[in-house]
């Protein structure tokens, strides 16, 4: 639903209205107890929106770079990654600001094509291998650890010409190319994530909602897409698990996005409409992952729906049981991205016509037009969310261990005093904070999306969530703190999100 609601917007939204609505949380405290000792923060990027040198040092092309450059009006203020926020050379200044800010760990994700650039590990670039290397041993040396995403998006070009996530071969490649990043990077790298956001991948890459390599194949390629994605999570996970973790000691799990999905009122029938369209949006792959097999709504409702069509076998591939077995239980913990939420009702059956995911999960989802609208972005703030979707998650899944690895909110009007953000953070934490002492929810880190401005996707320059400001104009893109680093800081060195705490 992010994609589809963030392209929307990209396209339409004009007028920012931050600050002028009623997110919910009126009369809502934020709490004065604190994060307890040991507990982890962190800040994120991405390697597409971070670091430049495109074709650099022998990097190869990947999805992005192909798709934008051959599509320049999809990005909202024409804008490319290609320099972004050029972290390929910066990178030493980016950690500065991490140390400035004093997190824990850094998350990042290894680009493809910049260590292999056919995709394939025929083919080595050092010079690629040497940048994730230098900058892991720069992040060693400040004392901050390391969380790398094996993949953000970035298929290379030279795979997606194969098929890229809707052939079963990229099972195989992928976990050659995890592989030879736990030999290469493994000892430096205390937790791994396989594959960020597989939604983003399937729904915005295959199902012609506005990401790379812009697909349309609705209800069925997207599908094909996450059975795919799940099987290379998994056999990635394996690998890790059987030949390098006694030796790295490190953990390895799956990050995916999830919006929260409220149902419009008490009724049995709107209740059954949120938790079925949360079922096709987290349930897609968290059921796999945590309990086995797709989630039964979708496999029930797919196949009604498929035959209705005419097809006659379900649009929704089904997994053998070894493959359930397969991917079942492989996670280290449970890493979540969260930024907003949705209301939904129960509505008339859609129309059997064309496939499509959307239609396949039903009901009418839509946010309150009083929920506070972030700036030039795709969501609205609704703080209380991130708590109902951990009460869900505990329910559903179990009591299993939970880092929130991205939260965040745009920039307001590029003012680097941010206090629109700060008020974000400070009630996005304190549900968190709620969750964790009033509904025993074992959460032990959580990761700032992001540390610096950066390139965010189709909304290009447009969608600054860094709480260090980057000119984009200004060929040596200096970091700038905003006042949301300051902020951000004194949690970390307090554990409080107040002035004081009791
Ligand atoms: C993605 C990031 C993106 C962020 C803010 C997440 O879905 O993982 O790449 O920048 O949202 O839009």
């Amino acid at each position: 639903m992010k994609f589809l609601y963030r392209f929307v917007i990209f396209t339409l939204f004009v007028v920012s209205s931050f600050g002028d609505g009623d997110d919910d949380d009126v009369g809502y405290e934020v709490t004065n107890k604190t994060f307890p000792k040991g507990f982890l923060f962190g800040v994120a990027t991405a390697a597409y929106q971070i670091e430049g040198g495109w074709d650099e040092d022998g990097k190869g092309e990947q999805i992005w770079d192909m798709w934008i450059h051959s599509n320049p009006k999809i990005v909202a203020d024409g804008s490319t990654g290609d320099v972004a926020s050029d972290s390929y050379h910066k990178y030493k200044e980016d950690v500065a600001c991490m140390t400035e800010v004093g997190v824990h760990y850094y998350r990042f994700s290894i680009a493809w094509a910049r260590i292999l650039p056919n995709g394939r590990t025929n083919k080595v670039n050092k010079a690629g291998v040497d940048y994730y290397l230098n900058l892991l041993k720069e992040l060693k040396a400040n004392g901050i650890e390391a969380m790398v995403t094996l993949y953000h998006w970035d298929l290379p070009t030279a795979l997606h010409d194969i098929g890229g996530w809707t052939n079963p071969e990229i099972v195989g490649l992928f976990a050659e190319y995890a592989q030879l990043c736990y030999e290469l990077f493994g000892d430096y790298v205390k937790t791994w994530v396989t594959i960020n956001e597989p939604k983003q991948i399937c729904h915005g890459g295959y199902g012609g909602s506005g990401y790379a390599p812009g697909i349309n194949s609705e209800g069925l390629g997207e599908y094909l897409c996450a059975r795919y994605v799940l099987l290379a999570h998994a056999k990635a996970w394996h690998i890790y698990d059987t030949e390098f973790r006694s030796k790295q000691n490190g953990r390895i799990t799956i990050v995916i996005d999830s919006d929260w999905f409220e149902p419009t009122t008490d009724s049995a029938e709107d209740k059954e409409a949120a938790e079925t369209k949360i079922q096709f949006v987290f349930g897609m792959y968290a059921n796999p992952v945590f309990i086995g097999d797709w989630p039964q709504v979708m496999i029930d409702r797919v196949a009604d729906r498929s035959l209705k069509e005419g097809f006659d076998q379900t649009r929704l591939p089904p997994f053998s049981s070894e493959e359930v077995a397969d991917i079942r239980g492989t996670y280290d913990f449970l890493a979540i991205n969260h930024y907003t939420s949705y209301m939904v009702s129960a509505a008339a059956e859609p129309n059997i016509d064309n496939p499509s995911w959307v239609k396949d999960a039903g009901g009418n989802v839509y946010q309150k037009d009083t929920w506070q609208q972030a700036a030039i972005g795709w969501f609205r703030i609704v703080p209380w969310g991130i708590g109902k979707l951990l009460k869900w998650i505990k329910a559903t899944y179990g009591d299993l261990e939970i880092v929130i690895t991205e939260n965040g909110v745009s920039d307001r009007n590029g003012t680097l005093e941010d206090d629109h953000r700060i008020r974000y953070l400070k009630l996005y934490m304190s549900h968190l904070l709620d969750a964790m002492y009033e509904d025993n929810i074992n959460i032990t880190g959580y990761t700032l999306w992001s540390i610096i401005d950066n390139f965010e996707w189709t909304q290009g320059f447009n969608g600054k969530l860094g709480i260090y400001y980057v000119n984009m104009s200004d060929p040596e893109r200096p970091r700038v703190p905003k006042k949301s680093s300051k902020y951000y800081a004194n949690v970390i060195k307090t554990l409080c999100l107040q002035d004081s705490c009791e």
